[in-house]
C-alpha cells in the first residue's frame, strides 16, 4: 500500500457510509501485506487522536510497505469504543485507542486516570503515562486477551452546560452526559448533578434536543464535534485528563513473526511519542477556534476553581480500593508537579 490509507471523511456524509462501503472507498492494501484496520470514533484530522492514527498509519505503510498496511476509520465509522473491544478479539479490527473511562468492563485499575484534578496540565499527565507505573496499569487488560501498545494524549477535560457555569452550585440539577466511566457519574454526582452514559457519536444530538444539560470534554473534542453551538458555553475547569489506551489484540501481535512484531511495535511507540508532544498545541488550538466561532469561554479564578476541587476530588476516596491508594499518592505526586 503506498497512500495514506483513510477509510472515512470526517463529514456527515462520511458518518452515514457503511462500514463495507468505506472499506470498498480506499482499499488500497496488497496481497500478503497484514492489514492492520484502526478504528475510532474522534475527527480524522484536527484532533490528537485522529492525527496520531494518520501519522501511525503513514509511517506504518511507510516503514511496512510489502509486509503490513494500516487503514484508518474514524469518527465511528466502522465501530464504537464499547464495539470494538468485542470487534478486536474476533479478529475484526487490529488497532484501537478508546478513552481511558472506558475500559470499566475490563479493568478496574485505569479508573485511576479519572479521578478528578490528578493532573495539574498536560505535561504532569505525560510525565505519568511514560512511567513504569502507567505500563504497568495498562497490562491490567492482557488477561483479558489485550495488549496496551502506549497512550495517546488528548487534553484536559472542560464542563460546558445550557447556562453559565462558574460555582459548583451552577451545577445542581442538571444532567450531564459522560462517558462509561463510573467515576465520571460520582463526579457528577458529587455535584448534585446526574449523570448520563452516553456514546460519543450520541452527545451532539443529546445536547440539541435536551436529553442532557451540559457535557465535559477536551477543546479539540468540543470543536471538532462542534458541542459549543448547543451550548452555552464552556468553563475552563481543566478538572480531568482525557487520554487513550492503544490496544491491539494478544492474538494478532503472535500472528506476526518477531522481526515483523518488533518493527510494528517500535514504529508504534516512536509515533505515539512524536504525537503525544504535539498536544499541548493541538489542544491551545482547537481552544483558540472555539473563541473564532463566537462562543462564549468563561475562565475561573483560583478561588472559584478550588471550589469545583473541593466538592469533587473527595470521590478519589471511593475508588481506593479498585486503584490502589500507593498507585494514586505516585500518580498524584508526578500529577502536580511541572
Ligand atoms: C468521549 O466519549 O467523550 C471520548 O472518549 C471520545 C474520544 O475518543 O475522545
Amino acid at each position: 500500500m503506498k497512500n495514506l490509507i483513510l477509510c472515512a471523511s470526517a463529514t456527515a456524509i462520511a458518518v452515514a457510509l457503511s462500514a463495507s462501503a468505506a472499506r470498498a472507498d480506499t482499499a488500497g492494501c496488497d496481497d500478503g501485506e497484514t492489514v492492520i484496520k484502526f478504528s475510532h470514533v474522534v475527527a480524522d484530522s484536527g484532533h490528537p487522536k485522529g492525527d496520531a492514527a494518520r501519522l501511525l498509519a503513514k509511517n506504518i505503510n511507510e516503514q511496512m510497505d510489502g509486509k503490513a498496511c494500516m487503514e484508518v476509520y474514524p469518527n465511528s465509522t466502522l465501530y464504537d469504543d464499547d464495539k470494538v473491544m468485542e470487534a478486536m478479539l474476533l479478529g475484526d479490527v487490529q488497532l484501537a485507542a478508546p478513552s481511558l473511562s472506558k475500559f470499566e468492563a475490563y479493568t478496574k485499575q485505569l479508573r485511576l486516570y479519572d479521578l478528578p484534578f490528578l493532573f495539574a496540565s498536560l505535561d504532569a499527565a505525560n510525565s505519568y503515562m511514560a512511567s513504569d507505573d502507567a505500563k504497568e496499569l495498562l497490562s491490567s487488560l492482557e488477561d483479558e486477551g489485550y495488549q496496551g501498545l502506549g497512550y495517546i494524549a488528548s487534553g484536559l477535560k472542560q464542563f460546558s452546560a445550557n447556562k453559565p457555569l462558574i460555582q459548583p452550585e451552577d451545577a445542581e440539577g442538571l444532567k450531564f452526559r459522560v462517558q462509561t466511566s463510573d467515576v465520571a457519574v460520582a463526579m457528577i454526582e458529587a455535584l448534585e448533578a446526574s449523570a448520563q452514559k452516553l456514546a460519543f457519536k450520541e452527545v451532539y444530538g443529546a445536547l440539541q434536543t435536551g436529553v442532557v444539560d451540559g457535557q465535559e470534554n477536551s477543546w479539540c473534542n468540543i470543536y471538532t464535534q462542534k458541542f459549543f453551538e448547543v451550548q452555552d458555553g464552556i468553563t475552563e475547569t481543566n478538572h480531568q485528563l482525557l487520554a487513550y489506551g492503544v490496544i491491539t489484540s494478544q492474538e494478532f501481535l503472535e500472528s506476526m513473526d518477531d522481526e515483523t512484531r518488533e518493527q510494528f511495535v517500535t514504529i508504534v511507540n516512536d509515533t505515539l511519542k512524536q504525537a503525544n508532544q504535539e498536544v499541548a498545541d493541538k489542544e491551545g488550538e482547537c481552544r483558540q477556534s472555539i473563541l473564532d466561532a463566537g462562543a462564549k469561554i468563561r475562565e475561573l479564578s483560583p478561588e472559584q476553581r478550588q471550589a469545583w476541587v473541593r466538592v469533587m476530588k473527595p470521590v478519589w476516596e471511593q475508588f481506593e480500593g479498585d486503584i490502589g491508594a500507593e498507585v494514586i499518592e505516585r500518580a498524584a505526586a508526578t500529577g502536580q508537579s511541572n
